[in-house]
Parts: C-alpha cells; structure tokens; sequence
C-alpha cells in the first residue's frame, strides 16, 4: 500500500486519473471504491482524459456500462452499485474484449477481482464538511506495485 495522496479539489482528482492513465494497460482492471460522491467518477472522467477517449464520461448509475473509444486504449466503466455479485457483472454482455480494454468499475470490491489475474483497488474517502478527498492505492497481484510506485 502507498501513502494516500491528498486531492483539494475535483480538478485534482480528475488530474490524478489522467496521470494514472499513463500507466494503464490493455487487459487492466481498475476497482473505485469508497462511499457516495467519493470521487470515483471524477477519478474515471480523468482517466478518460488521460486515455484520450472520446467523451464525456459520466456516471454509468443507470446504465451500469459504458464503453468509450476513440483513445489509446477502450476504457469500459461498470457502476456496480446495482449490481449483487459477479454473475451480474459477468452477465452485462459487453460489446467489448476485456483482454483490449480498461476495465474500471466503481463500487467494485468484492464483485469483479474475478475478472482479472491482477487489479488495482483505489480507495476514495471524504471528511465530512472538505472538499479534500483521500486516496489510497492498493495494488493486488501482477505488476501494480511497481506500476503504482512509478506514480508517485
Ligand atoms: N476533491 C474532490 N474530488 C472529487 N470530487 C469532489 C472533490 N471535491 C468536491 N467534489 C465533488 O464531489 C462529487 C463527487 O462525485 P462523483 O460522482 O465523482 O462521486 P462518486 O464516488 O462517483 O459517487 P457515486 O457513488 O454516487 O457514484 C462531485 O459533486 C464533485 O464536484
Ligand atoms: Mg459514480
């Protein structure tokens, strides 16, 4: 685990992900975690940013999935608030090879770690009556230490 990195602002959160970005590889698995208006949106809209995807990116709630192309790499937002287990994740039916793609998926954990030999867990927390969010990186598996070190 890496010390949390302090982000006052949503520019700083969305500039935090397009810098995560840069690390991303096809076939990666991305878990947002944290409670309601953490920021994992604002997370995925700079890591769509960072990606280059065509846009915007916005909160996938309704429709549970989007894919948005048009960048370096596919990058598939899943919100899973909806969602009870991995069989519901699994049965989405994307139109979209995991294996090319971004997976990044909020209110993930304990529902998608399957989906991937490896994942990159994000924790975002807020102090009640602050703007300032906290986020924690917490990589399992495959090479995310590494990567996440690279990052700061
Ligand atoms: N430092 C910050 N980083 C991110 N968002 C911030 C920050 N400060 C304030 N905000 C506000 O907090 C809200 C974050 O909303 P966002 O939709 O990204 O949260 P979320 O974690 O995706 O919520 P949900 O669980 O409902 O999907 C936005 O209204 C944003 O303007
Ligand atoms: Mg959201």
């Amino acid at each position: 685990m890496t010390l949390p990195v302090r982000l006052s602002t949503l520019d700083d959160t969305r500039a935090y992900g397009a810098k995560l970005a840069g690390v991303l590889r096809a076939g990666d698995l991305v878990v947002l975690a944290g409670p309601l208006g953490a920021g994992k949106t604002a997370l995925a809209q700079g890591i769509g940013v960072g990606l280059g995807v065509r846009g915007p990116v916005v909160s996938p709630t309704f429709v549970i999935a989007r894919v948005h192309r048009g960048g370096r790499l596919p990058l598939v937002h899943v919100d899973a608030y909806r969602l009870g287990s991995f069989a519901e994740v699994d049965d989405l039916d994307l139109d979209v090879d995991l294996a090319d793609s971004v997976l990044v998926v909020e209110w993930g954990s304990g529902k998608v770690e399957q989906l991937a030999d490896s994942h990159l867990e994000i924790e975002l927390a807020r102090a009640p009556d602050s703007e300032t969010r906290t986020l924690t990186l917490r990589p399992h598996g495959g090479d995310w230490a590494e990567r996440v070190a690279a990052l700061s």
